[in-house]
């Protein structure tokens, strides 16, 4: 069992911290937010992470689990300390390191002899050697300090899985031995470990989170295709999906991609890209395919509205970036309520988890705690996030309530056949 340390309490952060513990390990997770410190202490945590919540409770109490304000209260102590903090996206699509600079500086002079610095969040390529550079200047013995890449690939919602059952554990160092010390962290866990240089470690973060991307907009574009043809994509998925060498997973069509990984790293692969003079039209075609399928949702309401969104009442269901999450992060929701009300509409937004900080980031939002009252009075239901919930709502009650019967499902989620036997208006996505 090893001392480690993690940096950031985030969502990576937290998540690595409570799975560490769990896995045997001694982890001291630091912060720079007290407040966030203390609650975390009492085992209060900050996000709606299925199963988090449990294993913070029981790194606490077998005490393998401690929080405390200050990096470098964390390092001092540790065989392996991870970075997790954010790398937020600058204005022209680069990723804004400081932070990472910041802690790097920060715990350069009390790293112990034989500790390993590893960059958890995802950082463009070269960051492995950047935080190396500025150990060293910042006074870390860098011949006794190891530094290496280990992005991670954890899906919000379903974290703690995602890190329990990896697909595979990446390792990027040009040290062998350090690469092995730190592959022994995750020796308890069955997954494929991968051992590269720390370019390619980085690189493969990249590569897998903007080919995902890439399968979404791709589906997106074919749903549309879907549309003027009288196909159902959701047959058409099916059909691809039996492909092993496509797969049933991210096929499935909506508002476009969101969340606080998609875009960014998207955005910071173009960056990279036109920075080494690379032409990669291929990537630059995804983000414009999804922008647009915004925008394809907003003209999906205005035509259910009978043309025009001035004056008109919307019902959203849904407001997070995906179902099961309160990250409210680059949602596609938020930037349709947005376009909705740029043109008069008059919004109000049910979402179960998402709470009245949706309001607070889209002037002019209702948010209502209820579903129904989100209907009431409007011209046309528009769900948007694709929470479980919205299945089994009474769409009697719905119908009674709605102004005029019209729904947009932009997730594909509610049975079409059903609704218009009801008499609603139902519009999908690609069906
Ligand atoms: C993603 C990656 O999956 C994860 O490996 C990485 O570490 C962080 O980014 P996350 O952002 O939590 O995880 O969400 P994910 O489940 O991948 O969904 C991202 C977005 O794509 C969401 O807006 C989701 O609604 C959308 N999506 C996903 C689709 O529109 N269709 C799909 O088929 C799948």
């Amino acid at each position: 069992m090893s001392d480690v340390a993690v940096i950031g309490a985030g969502y990576v952060g937290l998540t690595t911290a409570a799975c560490l513990a769990h896995l045997g390990h001694r982890v001291t997770c630091a912060d720079i937010d007290r407040e966030r410190v203390a609650a975390l202490s009492k085992g209060e945590i900050p996000i709606l992470e299925d199963g988090l919540q449990a294993l913070v409770t029981e790194g606490l109490s077998s005490r393998r689990l401690t929080f405390v304000v200050g990096a470098e209260n964390a390092a001092g102590i540790a065989e392996f300390v991870f970075l997790c903090v954010p790398t937020p996206q600058a204005e022209d699509g680069s990723a804004n390191l400081s932070f990472v600079e910041d802690v790097a500086r920060e715990i350069a002079p009390v790293l112990r002899p034989g500790a390993v610095v590893i960059n958890k969040s995802t950082m463009p390529v070269g960051s492995t050697r950047l935080v190396q550079r500025i150990l060293a200047e910042a006074g870390a013995a860098i011949e006794e300090v190891g530094v290496a890449s280990n992005p991670e690939f954890l899906r919000e919602g379903s974290s703690v899985r995602d890190f329990l059952s990896p697909n595979r554990v990446v390792i990027g160092c040009d040290d062998p031995a350090v690469a092995v010390r730190v592959s022994e962290l995750y020796r308890s866990l069955n997954a494929p470990m991968l051992v590269t240089d720390p370019a390619s470690a980085e690189m493969i973060k990249y590569a897998s989170n903007a080919f995902l991307a890439t399968k979404i907009s791709f589906m997106n574009a074919i749903a549309n295709l879907c549309e003027t043809v009288d196909a159902d994509v959701r047959e058409v998925a099916l059909g691809m999906g039996y492909d092993q060498r496509i797969g049933f997973e991210f096929l499935h069509p909506g508002p476009g991609y969101g969340g606080s990984c998609f875009p960014k790293d998207t955005a910071a692969l173009l960056y990279a890209a036109r920075r080494s003079g690379y032409d990669f039209s291929l990537l630059e075609g995804v983000v414009e395919v999804n922008f647009r399928q915004h925008e394809r949702m907003v003209e999906k309401v205005r035509n259910l509205a009978g043309g025009t969104l001035h004056g008109v009442s919307i019902a959203l269901w849904g407001l997070t970036f995906k179902a099961n999450t309160d990250d409210l992060r680059d949602s596609p929701a938020l930037v349709i309520a947005r376009r909705l009300i740029e043109e008069g509409a008059k919004v109000q937004a049910y979402d179960p988890a998402a709470g009245e900080r949706a309001a607070t980031l889209v002037p002019g939002l209702e948010v209502v705690p209820d579903p129904y009252v989100a209907c009431e009075g409007a011209h046309v239901l528009a769900v948007l996030t694709e929470w479980d919930e919205f299945r089994w709502l009474d769409f009697d009650r719905v119908l009674a309530t709605l102004g005029r019967p019209a729904v947009l499902d932009a997730r594909n989620l509610l049975d079409p056949v059903a609704l218009r036997r009801r008499g609603f208006t139902y519009e999908g996505v690609g069906r």
